[in-house]
């Protein structure tokens, strides 16, 4: 027979593990959503949760709150294996007051979060909140600015992920804007500043919540997820993907998988870059050719899609791939284009993540749109985050390099430790066309026929700069291969910079323009 201390402890856990109730878990699944602990259980491996906080409850005594308190107080807390490997994780509780965050419910998530950072493992957090409880106050609005404080403190040391499940509003989604990757459910998720009524309210604009936050607005538009996932199992499955390519910390490397060498020849390569330049293709056919198969993990496929960026395997081992994306906008860098990239390139500097850039870049997009929304600031975010990082980077240009878009993307003179290029490359200032148009202007007008003197001039030029081998006989390009010898090369290059050690100049910070 079992002591009666005993009993007390199993009636308890099992109240617990009800959160705000049978029913309240019924409305829960109406809603196709999956409840907290259900959650967990299919993220974790199996039987690996240990939960921390189970029976904590609620200090409030407003509103008769006193006499409405559930155990756990709206957030599962606790640690796990993930891919066999220790992960901290909260996830919230709808069914308890909306999810909402009271004081205790902030001290849970803050004392997971300690434990990460300690401890040297990544951070999940299951988002499904319906902001500040209400009748806490001030204590709440703490509890979220202590949360704040301790991603801040994480980022760089431990990677954070955070999947939004359902509402998350007001200032609640400064907590998930800090860590590094944003994952959202389609159609049950949302995340705003401030809702449809106050939108209304103010600028008399009508919206829904799903059109103003939705997991399709924030993964296409304002880029602030870096997934959209079709329902809440395809979202859990792309956090343990994701968790797969990266480290426990940023003392760390991600783990190799077991690869045999073979004949790493790729002819498929050679047929890709359009003898045309001005042909479309998709640089997605290069990346595939290149890394190991099916390995690529994309971040953030439909933002800014002029810029391809995303995890890979390349002889078993993680990397992170940022490439211009001829087939959208010509592959031209933009406002968000750079961002994007920018923001990746942080990523896996700071979790020792080698880079591989594959470039063909027509330059930097004219217009007022651009230059009005701070092109230059923005291009200099990619221009400082490549410059910054000191982890391998290697860069391989097929085709166009032009300009100032040469510069930034992963050139040598900013850092990377080797650029090879196509023989299809093209390393200019500018495209022959509208450089013969620039340097023989006089030329051209007084040509008795100028249509043609112009196409001759281009053709000059062409000859001239539209190739690899000015630069390489600069040392600018470290060898010009052939598109079937990519793949060999890059696994040699990448095994030789393994032990690569580069060290900034010592400063408290850099002051990348935000
Ligand atoms: C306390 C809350 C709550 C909250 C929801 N509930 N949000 N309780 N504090 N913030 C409770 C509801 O009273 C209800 O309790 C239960 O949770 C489920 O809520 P419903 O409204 O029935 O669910 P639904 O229709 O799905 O709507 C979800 C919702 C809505 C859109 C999130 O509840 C809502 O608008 N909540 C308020 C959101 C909000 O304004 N939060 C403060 C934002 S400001 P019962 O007992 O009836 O089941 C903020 C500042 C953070 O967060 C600042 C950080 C710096």
């Amino acid at each position: 027979m079992s002591k009666p201390s005993f009993n007390k402890l199993t009636e308890k856990r099992a109240q617990s593990k009800l959160g705000g109730g049978e029913k309240r878990i019924e409305s829960q699944h109406n809603k196709g959503k999956l409840t907290a602990r259900e959650r967990i259980e299919l993220l974790v491996d199996e039987g690996s949760f240990h939960e921390i906080g189970a029976f904590v409850t609620h200090r409030s005594a407003d509103f008769g709150m006193e006499k409405n308190k559930f155990l756990g107080d709206g957030v599962v807390t606790g640690y796990a294996k993930v891919n066999g490997r220790l992960t901290y994780l909260f996830s919230q509780d709808f069914t308890v007051f909306g999810g909402s965050l009271s004081e205790t419910h902030a001290e849970k998530i803050c004392k997971i979060m300690d434990l990460a950072l300690q401890n040297g493992a990544p951070l999940i957090g299951l988002n499904d909140s319906g902001g500040a409880r209400i009748q806490e106050g001030v204590v709440s609005l703490g509890g979220y600015a202590d949360i704040f404080f301790r991603n801040t403190r994480a980022s760089g040391v431990i990677p954070q992920l955070s999947a939004i499940m359902g509402p998350c509003a007001g200032g609640a989604v400064y907590s998930p804007a800090i860590t590094d990757f944003i994952l959202m459910v389609e159609h049950t998720s949302y995340m705003f500043v401030t809702g449809p009524n106050v939108v209304k309210t103010v600028t008399n604009e009508e919206v829904s919540s799903e059109d103003l936050g939705g997991a399709s607005v924030h993964s296409s538009k304002s880029g602030v997820a870096h997934f959209a996932a079709a329902n809440e199992v395809e979202a859990i499955n792309h956090l343990k993907s994701l968790l797969s390519y990266i480290p426990q910390n940023c003392e760390e490397k991600a783990l190799d998988l077991p690869y045999t060498s073979k004949d790493e020849k790729v002819e498929a390569l050679n047929n890709i870059v359009p003898e045309n330049p001005n042909q479309p293709y998709d640089i997605r056919e290069v990346i595939d050719g290149v890394i190991d198969e099916n390995s690529f993990f994309e971040v953030h496929k439909n933002f800014a899609e002029n810029i391809v960026v995303g995890f890979a395997r390349l002889a078993g081992k993680s990397i992170g791939i940022i490439a211009n994306q001829p087939s959208y906008l010509a592959g031209v860098l933009d406002v968000h284009s750079s961002q994007k990239g920018a923001r990746f390139v942080r990523f896996c500097d700071a979790f020792n993540i080698p880079l591989l850039v594959l470039e063909d870049v027509p330059g930097f997009l004219p217009g007022t749109d651009q230059e009005w929304n701070a092109i230059i600031t923005n291009g200099a975010k990619l221009l400082y985050a490549f410059s910054e990082a000191t982890v391998p980077r290697i860069t391989v240009i097929t085709r166009k390099a032009y300009g100032g878009a040469y510069d930034v993307m992963n050139s040598k003179h900013i850092g990377a430790d080797m650029n090879y290029a196509w023989p299809s490359a093209e390393i200019a200032v500018m495209g022959a066309k509208g450089a013969a148009e620039i340097i023989f202007k006089g030329e051209i007008k007084t040509a008795e026929d100028p249509e043609a003197a112009w196409k001759e001039k281009e053709q000059l030029y062409g000859d001239m700069f539209a190739n690899p081998y000015r630069a390489a006989a600069r040392g600018f390009i470290d060898e010009v291969i052939l598109p079937e010898e990519t793949r060999e090369r890059l696994i040699s290059a990448f095994a030789m910079l393994e032990n690569k050690v580069d060290n900034l100049p010592k400063k408290k910070h850099g002051n990348i323009p935000l």
